[in-house]
């Protein structure tokens, strides 16, 4: 699709994020860990912006594959996110009581959906530092992340192979401290973003600044580039996160609900169907504060008095909820993962929703401006 110019001005999308990624619209469809696909990475990716999948539950041989997959579907610009922090404390240590403690508030629905209880497994871990080196040997030309800042050496391998580095801050403070590490880009996530707050300098609970807060004063604060994150679901969004100092939009919920994403048609339903009208947060899903959409597991999972593991073991625990919820068409025990602006998703797929931001940014812009002028 080409840009209309009406005159000598740049071009609203030459920004430096496209020049730093190599990318013609500043359009980043938000990774969406555990709901990623191959197919709307590279249809993002394909059409101009970049693609991202979100590859932190995966080991290193998966991710290998997944990114072989996606070079087959793109030649474009790509990225992979990780999760730098992948346990919380205690997961090691977590025993079978605390899990049978935990369990109890679900153990009734599994079992009214016809389910089988979970037993209490140990986890085994995956190391960062292995997912990281399948990124660095298959020179991927983005490495997104959240949670935390890589060690030097990674960082320092990925200029040297040429990688793009975009690091999540949910507030200036953690945007400085990824700018001082070396890091390309920072994406300022706003406590409107679906999924999940990877705060990493104080605890998520004291990081719930919104985006039209947090962009301007992370852009005050660092000189590389900024994406804005978090209820950003149409050309409106784009347009104020563009006025607000960002160079660049990272879309999570509004991909979600297209059809090439990881999303059950139970999930996208919820997303799609205009009904979304309340978000919440909660550490019940997988033991880190999340955002989706306020249904009955949301509000039992927040109630006083519940046990939540240690990350990742509730979500390991939630899995065989999921799975009948699914299978006996229940949407409302299902974790149905959404930003605030999730009432805004409108597009089906990744391709018509594309478009639909790119043309109405115009239109918006134009429409501002008229106002203005008529205003003076
Ligand atoms: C289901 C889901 C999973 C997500 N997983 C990740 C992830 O693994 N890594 C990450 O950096 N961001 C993740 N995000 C955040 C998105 O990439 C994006 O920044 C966010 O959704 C933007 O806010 P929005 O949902 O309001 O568009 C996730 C978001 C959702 C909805």
């Amino acid at each position: 699709m080409k840009q209309q110019s009406t005159n000598s001005s740049p071009q609203w999308n030459m920004t430096r994020i496209s020049s730093t990624l190599g990318i013609e619209y500043p359009i980043i469809q938000g990774p969406l860990g555990g709901l990623s696909t191959q197919r709307l990475t590279a249809t993002v990716s394909n059409f101009g912006g970049l693609g991202s999948f979100g590859a932190h539950g995966l080991n290193p041989s998966a991710i290998r594959d997944v990114i072989a997959e996606i070079r087959m579907l793109t030649s474009k610009p790509f990225a992979i996110n990780l999760w730098v922090s992948m346990e919380d404390e205690g997961a090691r240590t977590s025993g079978n009581e605390a899990f049978a403690r935990s369990l109890a508030s679900l153990a009734g629905h599994i079992q009214a959906l016809g389910g089988t209880l979970p037993t209490f497994t140990r986890y085994v871990p995956i190391k960062f530092e292995d997912q990281v080196r399948v990124l660095l040997d298959a020179k991927v030309p983005v490495f997104s992340f959240i949670y935390g800042v890589p060690p030097k050496e990674i960082l320092d391998e990925c200029r040297a192979q040429g990688i793009v580095t975009i690091g999540t801050a949910t507030t200036p403070d953690e945007a400085v401290v990824l700018e001082q590490a070396g890091v390309d880009v920072v994406a300022a996530s706003g406590f409107e973003s679906g999924g999940h707050r990877g705060s990493f300098l104080r605890p998520s609970e004291e990081s719930l600044t919104g985006t039209f807060s947090l962009v301007p004063q992370v852009v005050d604060s660092v000189s590389v580039p900024v994406v804005a994150a978090g209820g950003i679901a149409d050309a409106r969004g784009v347009v104020a996160a563009f006025a607000l100092g960002a160079e660049g939009v990272q879309i999570g919920t509004a991909f979600l609900a297209c059809e090439e994403s990881g999303a059950s048609p139970l999930h996208r339903n919820a997303l799609l169907r205009g009904n979304a009208r309340r978000t919440g947060l909660t550490r019940g899903f997988t033991g880190r504060l999340a955002r989706g959409i306020h249904n009955q597991l949301l509000e039992e999972l927040n109630r006083p008095g519940i046990e939540i593991l240690p990350y990742p073991l509730q979500r390991i625990l939630m899995k065989n909820l999921t799975v009948v919820a699914e299978k006996a068409v229940k949407p409302e025990f299902l974790q149905l993962w959404a930003g605030q602006s999730a009432n805004l998703s409108r597009q089906s797929d990744a391709k018509t929703l594309l478009q639909t931001l790119i043309s109405g940014v115009f239109a918006v812009t134009e429409s501002v401006h008229n106002n203005f002028k008529r205003n003076r």
